[in-house]
């Protein structure tokens, strides 16, 4: 099998088409006046961040939201304008960056606000800032109880705006009905008690992906969508079976090697061959984010069929039972995450059986894995 010219064994391939019409249907959902912020964060959870964050802003998201500062300047590098929200901490030694290159930041505390304000008084600027409120995540932000007193800081931060009051929903995609509804009552009071005070900023956000598909009520101003937009949600919901996966994971068979029974398979020999097989190898490994909870519990397509995965998963390799599939020759394409055929495997399914989320799954998916994207015909923003 002589490769050709730019051929990869193990490729990430990313559908933009697909991720285009994700974008649609998710901006269907949204309530009348609601934005849309694609969450880009984690080389958008995988997939590759700057062509995903470029088919978002073509397709109607109108932010884009990173975790951290270094992640925002990545997107500012690629030449993206449009405005980015930092989701998690900005440490003061990155506040000079943020500010020149136009990130916003989320800001949980009247010290974040000095720092904030400190360095934007530095550089001569007007810097906007969404304020967070823990109304239930327990994990960043204002206790509501101290939003007041939050507020009366920031008014006198003359080098701060504030423009956007925003929760985190902790159970939106659990059955804990209570409790989403209990966070979104929680934000609602707090939203109002500003009001009161005049306080109005134009973004109020609550939505996750979870949120955004089962509780309307959250969309406020600016919904936050991550995992949706992948087409790996962890829920379910009307028109949720619209959204198609963006990612498949391929590899090629590298070895197609009879053995006879009881030979030992892989480190530790946690698989002895039963009967006279056929063992093939992939070279897929851990380090290519193949988790290694799989060994002896995964499966991969070849030939449109479910094969197992045989042994411990290595490093850079893993081994697959071929005996129940005597067509499968050495350069068979194989499919780890994707659909081949009637048959298809999905980052939900490494998921259980790794214990996991699938979020984790695509994060996973290591540098060393190349993403190739297809290209799509640009449909104009509706
Ligand atoms: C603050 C915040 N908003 C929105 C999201 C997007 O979440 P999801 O991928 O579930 O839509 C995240 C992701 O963890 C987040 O941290």
């Amino acid at each position: 099998m002589a490769p050709s010219a730019g051929w990869l064994p193990t490729v990430a391939e990313i559908d933009l088409g697909v991720f285009a019409h994700n974008l649609r249907a998710v901006r269907q959902r949204l309530a009348v006046g609601c934005q849309l912020m694609a969450v880009v964060k984690a080389n958008a959870y995988g997939h590759g961040v700057a062509p995903l964050a470029r088919v978002a802003l073509q397709h109607g998201a109108t932010w884009l939201g990173v975790a951290r500062c270094e992640e925002g300047l990545t997107l500012r590098q690629e030449g993206i304008t449009a405005p980015i929200l930092v989701l998690g901490t900005t440490w003061p030694d990155e506040l000079a960056a943020l500010l020149t290159h136009r990130l916003t930041p989320v800001i949980g505390s009247p010290e974040d606000a000095t720092h904030l304000q400190r360095a934007a008084q530095r550089r001569g600027t007007l810097s906007p800032v969404h304020v967070k409120i823990d109304t239930g995540m327990g994990r960043f932000g204002t206790m509501p109880t101290q939003l007041m007193a939050l507020l009366d800081h920031l008014a006198a931060c003359t080098h701060l705006r504030l423009e956007g009051l925003m929760t985190h929903l902790a159970c939106a995609d659990t059955p804990d009905v209570a409790s989403v509804q209990g966070q979104l009552a929680q934000f609602q009071e707090v939203c109002q008690q500003c009001a009161a005070r005049g306080v109005t900023p134009p973004y109020v956000h609550a939505a996750n992906s979870a949120g955004l598909y089962r509780y309307p009520e959250s969309h406020g101003t600016l919904a936050r969508a991550g995992i949706v937009l992948y087409g790996a949600a962890t829920f379910t919901a009307p028109a949720i079976e619209l959204l198609r996966p963006v990612l498949a994971w391929k590899t090629h068979l590298a070895r197609v090697q009879a053995v006879p029974a009881s030979t030992g398979i892989g480190y530790g020999h946690t698989f002895i061959t039963r009967r006279a097989s056929v063992i093939g190898t992939l070279p897929v490994g851990y380090a290519d984010g193949f988790n290694r909870h799989l060994s002896n519990v995964g499966q991969v397509l070849i030939r449109g069929q479910r094969v197992p995965v045989v042994g411990q998963i290595c490093m850079d390799m893993c081994m697959v039972d071929l005996t129940d599939l005597p067509t499968a020759q050495m350069g068979d394409e194989v499919m780890l995450i994707g659909a081949q055929g009637e048959a298809h495997i999905t980052a939900a399914d490494l998921a259980v059986q790794c214990g996991t989320i699938p979020y984790e799954i695509l994060c996973g998916i290591s540098q060393r894995v190349p993403r190739r994207y297809l290209t799509m015909e640009l449909q104009p923003c509706q």
